[in-house]
């Protein structure tokens, strides 16, 4: 009994493993359909994680065009990729990377901002400056590093560029 609830641990653990590893589509089975944002996310951890960690993207904001001269420069560094795994890693760069505005604020946001979570979360919420404050209140209470000059820029920021949709 013993013996085969520990066998059923490992193999449950074993199967974590490569799902975090490899990314948990290639444990559904080949075949599938892959949705593109899963593939092109699968594909920038094969192929964009080897020399450095992710870091260098996330702290990155910019449009398909930028994301392809990026790509394109990291192949000359070394990065193996697909010429078919090109336009889908690009899309998919664009999409969860996308530019931000200019102005200040901005180097503070990719800097800081990205250090828990990915600008998506941020993209999302739309709100007056009110809101953005509350915001900005419970992610120094998670313990984002933002400094007592750099809270009002990013307030300003913030709330100039993803206020309220109309
Ligand atoms: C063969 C090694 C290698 C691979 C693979 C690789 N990079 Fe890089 N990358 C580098 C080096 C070297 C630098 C510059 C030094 C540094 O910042 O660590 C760099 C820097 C960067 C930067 C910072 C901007 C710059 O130009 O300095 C970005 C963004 C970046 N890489 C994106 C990517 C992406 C996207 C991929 C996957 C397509 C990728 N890298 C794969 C070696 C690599
Ligand atoms: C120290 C880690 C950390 C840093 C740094 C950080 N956040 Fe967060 N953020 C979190 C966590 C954790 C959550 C999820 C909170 C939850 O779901 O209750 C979150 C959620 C959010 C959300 C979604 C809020 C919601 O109600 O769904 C927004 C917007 C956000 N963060 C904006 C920012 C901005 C802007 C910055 C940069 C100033 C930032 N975060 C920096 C940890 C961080």
């Amino acid at each position: 009994m013993l013996l085969s609830g520990a066998r059923w641990m490992s193999a449950r653990r074993i199967a974590t493993f490569v799902a975090v590893i490899f990314g948990a589509p290639l444990l559904a089975g080949a075949g599938g359909q892959e949705p593109q944002a899963e593939r092109g996310e699968r594909i920038l951890n094969l192929s964009c994680a080897s020399c450095h960690d992710l870091r260098p993207i996330d702290v990155r904001a910019q449009d398909a065009d930028g994301w392809a001269k990026t790509i394109a420069a990291e192949i000359k560094r070394g990065a193996k990729l697909e010429p078919e795994e090109i336009p889908i890693l690009r899309d998919y760069l664009a999409k969860a990377h996308g530019p931000l505005p200019d102005g200040p604020g901005k180097e503070i946001v990719l800097n800081i901002c990205t250090q828990c979570h990915d600008l998506q979360r941020v993209r999302r919420q739309r709100t007056n400056a009110e809101g953005w404050g509350e915001t900005l209140d419970a992610m120094l209470n998670e313990g984002a590093p933002l400094s007592e000059q750099d809270l009002p820029v990013v307030l300003r920021y913030l709330a100039r560029n993803f206020g309220p949709i109309r």
